[in-house]
């Protein structure tokens, strides 16, 4: 199973993310993640991908194929779940190439999508752990009382959930992501799945794409 998860900022990829990987084995590779460890450290890579992050940009595409290079050769020792990439027509197909290559083409690219609006609820609700990386959302996945995650790290908010960021986000996704829709349909990858509902019921609908 070599699985790509695609939607708009928000939606809840990353917390599907963490139970599709967990349920099936799968090893999460997610290029938000990967960016914002270059920018905690420092690196060229996340100095020059921070100013995209802040303003809603998508970071350039010869940048993410530079760094998901040897993250993706090294996924493909077993089964691998990509969350957040691709975002372009040009990383998909970079990404088609990297796996024809290894004979590991992907199997199923799960398309979440929800109401814009629920979505500008959940992102700028979202709250993360600073240690663990754990997901909470102050109302429908709130951290235990005393305000720290449930292993005592630190919660923060990303700078890019402020509610003008996220909805630069959507349209960034609209012009740019969104016509991988029409992409993986037409290689019949495609499994449309409704991310209304809490997390568990969201869940189901992925399973079930999964298991066609
Ligand atoms: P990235 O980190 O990938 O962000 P994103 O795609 O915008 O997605 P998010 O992480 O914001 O949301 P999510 O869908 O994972 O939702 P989550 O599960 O956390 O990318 C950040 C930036 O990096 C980009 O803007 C870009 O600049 C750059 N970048 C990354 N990849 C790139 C690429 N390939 N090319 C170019 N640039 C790239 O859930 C959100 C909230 O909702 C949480 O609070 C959660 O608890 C809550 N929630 C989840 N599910 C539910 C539910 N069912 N009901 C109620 N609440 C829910």
């Amino acid at each position: 199973m070599q699985v790509v998860l695609l939607g708009p900022p928000g939606v809840g990829k990353g917390t599907q993310a963490e139970l599709i990987a967990a349920a099936f084995g799968l090893k999460h590779l997610a290029t938000g993640d990967l960016l914002r460890k270059a920018v905690r450290d420092g690196s060229p890579l996340g100095l020059q991908a921070k100013a995209y992050m802040d303003q809603g940009k998508l970071v350039p595409d010869e940048v993410i194929i530079g760094l998901v290079r040897g993250e993706v050769v090294a996924a493909l020792a077993g089964q691998f779940l990509f969350d957040g990439f691709p975002r372009t027509l040009a990383q998909a197909e970079a990404l088609d190439a990297t796996l024809a290559e290894s004979g590991k083409p992907l199997t199923h690219v799960v398309s979440l999508s929800v109401d814009p609006e629920v979505i500008v609820d959940r992102a700028t609700g979202r709250r993360l752990c600073r240690a663990c990386g754990a997901i909470y959302h102050v109302r429908h996945y709130p951290p235990p009382a005393g305000g720290r995650c449930a292993c005592g790290g630190e919660l923060y908010q990303r700078t890019d959930d402020a509610e003008a960021t996220v909805r630069e986000r959507l349209a960034v996704y609209a012009r740019q992501t969104a016509p991988l829709l029409d992409y993986y349909r037409g290689r019949g990858l495609l499994k449309p799945v409704a991310a209304t509902g809490d997390r568990e019921t969201v869940f189901a609908g992925v399973r079930q794409a999964l298991a066609g």
